[in-house]
């Protein structure tokens, strides 16, 4: 009986045009909702060597986030794109694989291309540099002395015998292989590096928990036959005792790895020589 009085409301309904009132008007509705601003604000620090007498300072930008991608880096590109061309920052992948876009954002170190948004519009959101890098242009720092650091460690497959390098001569069991996991997902991206006190001040000395990483990443392999040189050449108060177990460096990576651990390890690897 029920069912028969409501299908009759139904077709009635129909009939006189309610249905498609009120769906206009709740169209009508969220279209407003939609049209709304969501204004947010980013302070992001500029400098440019090219303008003499410049100093570095902070300069607010506004983004509606109703016609803004969701991550830090979609807000940075629709600023240069629409607001200011001259804002300069590193990109490329735009999903967290090539490492170019790591900064400073609200604090912590991370890419800005898998950065979200903080959507709270009555938040200034801040955006500055790496920490404690020579900085080339606004949000670009100089990577010279991190890469340098990179190749000392000379981050490839080394062998006495050389006769094979180049072909597929060097194998490695599974498990061997697993050690590696957690290791050569690293991107170096430096998010750890300068978020290190340690490295912050000895970065000429002390290599720092990216680059140490990746030292440990190459001295366990199964296939790399000089674990005792490349050991031996960090032997020196600095380059790797400049840790002191503080814990930033995790704590920061984007990629969720442990140079920490890595860190660790190597240190008992080197008691042991
Ligand atoms: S654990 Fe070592 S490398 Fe990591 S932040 Fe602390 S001092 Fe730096
Ligand atoms: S360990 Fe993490 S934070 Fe450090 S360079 Fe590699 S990916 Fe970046
Ligand atoms: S653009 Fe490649 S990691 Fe962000």
């Amino acid at each position: 009986m029920a069912a028969v009085t409501c299908s009759k409301l139904f077709a009635a309904a129909k009939t006189s045009n309610i249905f498609s009132q009120v769906s206009i008007r709740l169209a009508t509705a969220a279209a407003a909702v939609q049209e709304k601003p969501r204004l947010k604000k980013f302070s992001i620090y500029r400098w440019d060597p090219e303008s003499p007498g410049m100093k570095p300072k902070m300069q607010e930008y506004e983004v509606d986030l109703n016609n803004c991608g969701p991550m830090l880096l979609d807000a940075l590109v629709k600023i240069k794109n629409e607001v200011d061309p001259t804002l300069t920052f590193r990109k490329s992948c735009r999903e967290g694989i090539c490492g170019s876009c790591s900064m400073n954002i609200d604090g912590g170190n991370t890419l800005a291309c898998i950065c979200k948004i903080n959507e709270n519009v009555g938040k200034t959101t801040k955006v500055y540099p790496l920490p404690h890098m020579h900085v080339i242009k606004d949000l670009v720092p100089d990577f010279s002395n991190f890469y340098a650091q990179y190749a000392s460690i000379q981050p490839w497959l080394q062998k006495k015998d050389e006769a094979n390098i180049g072909k597929e001569a060097y194998h490695q069991t599974v498990e061997d292989r697993d050690k590696l996991d957690g290791l050569y997902e690293c991107i170096l991206c430096a998010c750890c590096s300068t978020s290190c006190p340690s490295y912050w001040w000895s970065a000429d000395k002390y290599l720092g928990p990216a680059v140490l990483m990746q030292a440990y990443r190459w001295i366990i392999d199964s296939r790399d036959e000089e674990r005792a040189k490349r050991l031996s050449q960090m032997r020196d108060k600095f380059t790797v005792y400049r840790c002191h177990t503080i814990l930033n460096c995790t704590a920061a990576c984007p990629k969720g790895l442990n140079p920490a651990k890595a860190i660790g390890e190597l240190k008992l690897m080197m008691n042991e020589l």
